[in-house]
Parts: C-alpha cells; structure tokens; sequence
C-alpha cells in the first residue's frame, strides 16, 4: 500500500514517461521521484516497444537503470539531448529551481544544460511563491570548506556542512555540500552568480531559466504547467 507522498510520485512519474518517445536519448536526474519512475520507465519502454538511450545523473539513478535494462550512454557519445526528466525540491511561479536536496547538483545541470526539454516531476508542496524555504545546497570543494563556508555566510548565508562536521556527505562527484539558508531567494540569477564568483564554489542548486514543463500532483492527480 502506498502513502499519499508515494502514490503522487508514481502518478507524476506515469505522467512523465508519456513524454519520452521512441529514439530519443533522456537524461534522468535523482532523487526519490526519479527512484519511482525509472522502473515505470523500463514498463513503457517494454509496452511501447520503444529504443532510447539514458544519461543517468547519479551513480544510484545509473544502478537503477541497469537494474531495470534501461540502456546508458554518456558525453563521449552524445552531445544533446532530448529530454531530461528530473525532480525539484522547490518550483517557483517563474519555473525557477531550487535542486540538489539529493546531492546530485551538478550532474543533474549539466546534463539539464544539454537537453533540449526540461520535464519536472513534484508534488503541489514543492510550489511556492519565492525559492528559499528549502535551504539550498552549494556544492563545494573539500579543501578549504570552512573558508568557503565563511565567505558563503558574508554574503548572508547560513550554511550547514551537509552531513555534519565530522563526516561530510560526500557527492558522487567527490566533493562536499554546504546547505544555505538565505531565506527569500527573489533574484535567483543574481544569487547565483555572486556564490559561482567565490573560489572553493562548483556549482549551486538554483536551476534559472532552464525549464520548460512543470508536472504537478496532487492527491494522485497531475496537472501540467508549460512555458
Ligand atoms: C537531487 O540532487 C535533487 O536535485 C532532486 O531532484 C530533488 O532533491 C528532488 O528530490 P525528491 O524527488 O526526492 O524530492
């Protein structure tokens, strides 16, 4: 028996897979609702009869997909995408992204930045008015984190060492996470270049201007919001 929270990721996730359609190549991000969705994938690919190719954005989400016989390919043998398929830990109404609750950040930008469609996948929790209730993640280098977590406080952070002080959480990318509460995050392009300018910052979880649909559940229903 699935829970409510549950039963809207399967939804979202059936609603998403309508998208990916025969030859494409789709990056796939992580997270719980991508976890939910790559098994319903493989089921569409199987029904459908239908070949694509999959650019995972997680070590997790390449297990899952071999797991279930979904295909992988990579940046040596593809340059752009069709689709990508991913979740969001915040949408706001400009469509805007607050990402990386996960850990998986950077993967999951770079390959948004190759694909020719962003599809989001969240529950209605995940709108909100202004990004920022959820702290973001920054994605760091290890060395020197303390420094950076400074300089990250200057500009009016307040940041928390993901995983605590004495046992970082670890990207796959071998790299630590700072999760930052800035509260209201009204100009994410803004915020985010400030943070890309300081040394020690790989990349943060604000996602601008990069998507095109939004699939919304609610009580196991799905609406969809498009640019
Ligand atoms: C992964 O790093 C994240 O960007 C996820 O896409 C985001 O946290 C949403 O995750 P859930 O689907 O688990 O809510």
């Amino acid at each position: 028996m699935l829970t409510e929270a549950e039963n809207n990721k399967k939804k979202v996730g059936e609603a998403a897979v309508a998208y990916v359609k025969d030859g494409m190549t789709v990056g796939l991000g992580a997270g719980s609702t991508v976890n939910m969705m790559v098994e319903t994938l493989a089921k569409h690919l199987h029904k459908e009869n239908i070949q694509i190719h999959v650019v995972p954005a997680s070590i997790h989400t390449e297990r899952l997909a071999k797991k279930f016989g979904i295909p992988l390919t990579d940046f040596s043998e593809v340059e752009q995408l069709d689709l990508m398929i991913d979740g969001a830990d915040e949408v706001d109404q400009q469509f805007q992204l607050l990402k990386g609750g996960g850990g998986s950040l950077v993967r999951e930008k770079i390959i948004a930045s190759a694909a020719q469609e962003l599809l989001i996948m969240v529950d209605e929790s995940k709108l909100v008015a202004t990004l920022g209730r959820f702290p973001l993640p920054v994605e760091i280098l290890p060395f020197g984190w303390e420094l950076t977590a400074k300089k990250l406080a200057e500009l009016g952070a307040k940041p928390k060492i993901r995983g605590g002080e004495d046992k970082p959480f670890v990207t796959d990318n071998q790299h630590y996470i700072l999760d930052c509460s800035f509260g209201e995050i009204p100009n994410p392009q803004s915020l985010h270049n400030q943070l890309k300018g300081l040394v020690g910052v790989v990349e943060t979880g604000l996602f601008v201007d990069m998507v095109s649909t939004v699939l919304i559940s609610s009580d196991g229903e799905v609406s969809t919001l498009s640019k």
